[in-house]
């Protein structure tokens, strides 16, 4: 199947920011997943040049419009390469080709008298580049830009989409996946309820030379929207070229809810007259806030690529976007966030699977890959739980539900991680009659990095090569050939690299108490390194001690707290059960607890948190920034009293 990803073509009015490093690793995650699922891949991406904002923007910068979008394109172009994204070809409205595209296409769609030539009065918003409808302006002012728009009237070109309004409602009723996801496709079907207008895809040169002089009046220049969404079509050579017989039946688009109404219904239309299919899918995503606003110069909240690049690595990076944010939903940016899941996710979870089962294999195996010898149901149980892993990353990828598919990587990486602790390699590699269940025990293990280093490819390309190279994967990268267990191949040499991770300092630090945070503040002169159940400074009677309830705790649930970074809402049982709220969400991921056998403090008065009622706390030792749990091993039944 072929496969064309698009991210939309940004302004050069602006230099890159989150926004668009989101669509663009997004539209990247994509392209490599879809390689790696076999398909017949082509991304583009690129920079959308013409308009009036960005003559003024090349005006205030003093430079001449053909000077300044060199400049700021460039900009874009060089901000994606230090993200790992790799576009197959960058699109310039100024490209010669895209004009000479642009200007077939407006002669053939006047030629099919779909353009007609007409007084227009209307309420203009330069920051959007189109005429708003009376409906759409909200206490008088455009709703993205919050400025009252200007009233013009003047002769123009228009484009008769309302000749294709009944269509185009067909197509997206009989086509339920073409908008997606369904909010969006709702948002368009209701907005088609209404009438829809001819589209003004001209300017007088009176008012703007900074354009595509239309081919059959060159006293007007394109409409900057009408002129940017055909560069999907230039991008491969459409009529002639092989990439477009290719690739046209393969087009998703893929957009932020700003831009939907160009993409969902002017573009459509403009092929509709063209004579060509629509496009195969859009897919619209939510907006990335900082600190609840959207992001905007004017506010100073903008975050540029290269900071967050310089913060904790272009894969975490990715890894953070892609699993913070639900496709379509907005989300909130914060730093705080980037470097807790980096730590807890990365350098906790993953970082420290990949070091500990590498290293094994290289004291206990002489560094070579051991037989798999005989399963047990443990070993199976990982290797069934990988397997499936690779089918439902798979589907939750083909549904552009990425923060669904890492976390079901995450699940086999928090088991892996268990499975370490429950067969203790390095318990049997004490005696040599287990020889052959410690080889076993790493097989597994190997096998399940093997297949997690599979599927982190397409969302982190330079760590998945490092653990492919370590593990002596097969490359490239395929999830039909390699989704598979059982292809390491015995006696190939393992080589541990560098720590994939390193942990990071909070820029600015918050305390993480593991029980009651919000009653039991720290008494005074509590100490970094204690355990977190608070201990009065110097020495207390033994009746005192006694006093405190400290009993095992078996952990049958877990699950986050809405709006919480650090809360997580555990149900616990010893022996009775109960409901814990502990602050150690960014430490750990409520998968990999259940199970765990912890200390809790049983006699706590029960408090309210985030609207949880928690019935006592969790012992938990804290070492500089990292959090751990007091776990039991053994057999110690849920409900043992701690003495
Ligand atoms: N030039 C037009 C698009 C033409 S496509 C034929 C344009 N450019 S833009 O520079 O304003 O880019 C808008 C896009 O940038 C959004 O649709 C989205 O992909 C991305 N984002 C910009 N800000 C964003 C957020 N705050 N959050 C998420 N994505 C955002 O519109």
């Amino acid at each position: 199947m072929s496969f064309y990803i698009t991210t939309p073509i940004f302004y050069v009015n602006a230099q890159p920011h989150l926004g668009h490093a989101y669509s663009t690793i997004i539209a990247d995650t994509v392209s490599r997943f879809q390689k790696i699922a076999g398909n017949e891949v082509r991304f583009q991406t690129g920079t959308d040049e013409h308009g009036d904002k960005i003559a003024e923007a090349a005006a205030r910068a003093n430079e001449t419009p053909k000077e300044y979008v060199d400049r700021i394109s460039l900009m874009f172009r060089e901000a994606w390469p230090p993200l790992h994204i790799e576009p197959d070809n960058f699109i310039r409205t100024t490209d010669p080709n895209h004009i000479k595209t642009v200007q077939d296409i407006l002669r053939q769609v006047h030629d099919r008298g779909d353009i007609y030539f007409s007084e227009y009065s209307g309420l203009y918003c330069k920051g959007c580049d189109r005429f708003l409808t009376e409906k759409e302006l909200v206490d008088g002012n455009c709703p993205d830009h919050l400025t009252p728009p200007e009233s013009i009237s003047e002769q123009n070109y228009f484009f008769r989409m309302s000749k294709y309004q009944e269509w185009l409602i067909g197509h997206i009723e009989q086509n339920p996946d073409f908008i997606q996801p369904e909010r969006y496709r709702n948002e368009v079907l209701s907005f088609l309820k209404e009438p829809l207008e001819d589209l003004c895809i001209s300017r007088p040169t009176s008012r703007l030379t900074w354009g595509i002089p239309l081919p059959f009046d060159d006293k007007f220049v394109t409409y900057v929207w009408f002129d940017a969404l055909i560069n999907y079509l230039t991008g491969i050579d459409y009529p002639d070229g092989p990439d477009f017989a290719r690739y046209w039946q393969g087009a998703e688009h893929l957009i932020a809810k700003d831009i939907l109404k160009p993409h969902a219904i002017y573009w459509p239309t403009m092929l509709k007259s063209l004579g060509l299919e629509p496009y195969r899918k859009l897919h619209v995503h939510g907006y990335w806030n900082v600190n609840e606003t959207k992001m905007s110069k004017s506010i100073g909240n903008v975050i540029r690529p290269a900071d967050l690049i310089n913060e904790c690595g272009a894969d975490s990076v990715r890894y953070f976007l892609l699993r913070e944010m639900s496709f379509g939903l907005d989300s909130s940016f914060s730093y705080d966030a980037l470097i807790n899941r980096h730590n807890a996710d990365l350098a906790n979870d993953l970082g420290n699977l990949v070091s500990r089962s590498l290293t094994m294999v290289k004291n206990f195996c002489a560094g070579k890959v051991p037989d798999q010898g005989t399963m047990q149901d443990s070993d199976r149980e990982l290797a069934e739980a990988a397997i499936t892993m690779v089918a439902e990353y798979r589907e939750q990828m083909e549904a552009f539900a990425f923060n669904r598919a890492l976390r079901e990587i995450w699940k086999v990486i928090g088991m892996a991680n268990r499975y370490i602790v429950t067969n203790a390699p390095w318990e049997l590699a004490k005696d040599p009659a287990n020889r052959e269940r410690l080889d076993t025990v790493l097989y597994t293990l190997l096998e399940t990095l093997r297949l997690i280093t599979l599927t982190l490819h397409p969302v982190m390309p330079a760590t998945a090569i490092r653990m492919g190279a370590a593990l002596g994967a097969v490359s490239p990268p395929n999830l039909d050939s390699q989704g598979r267990w059982g292809l390491l191949v015995p006696a190939s040499s393992i080589t541990p690299g560098e720590t994939l991770f390193p942990r990071l300092k909070k820029k600015t630090p918050t305390p993480a108490p593991a029980g009651n945070p919000a009653t039991d503040s720290p008494k005074k002169g509590a100490k970094a390194g204690r355990l977190e159940a608070e201990m009065p400074e110097g020495l207390i009677g033994f009746e005192r001690f006694k006093e405190i309830d400290l009993r095992v705790g078996e952990i049958t649930r877990a699950e986050a707290i809405k709006k919480s970074d650090r809360l997580l809402k555990l149900t616990v049982n010893a022996p009775e059960e109960r409901t814990i709220v502990a602050g150690i969400a960014e430490f750990y991921q409520p998968e990999e607890l259940v199970g765990k056998k912890v200390i809790i403090v049983a006699n706590l008065k029960p408090t309210k948190l985030m609207g949880v009622t928690s019935q006592g706390m969790v012992l938990a030792a804290r070492d500089g920034d990292n959090l751990v749990l007091t776990t039991v091993t053994g057999a110690a039944a849920a409900g043992s009293k701690v003495a």
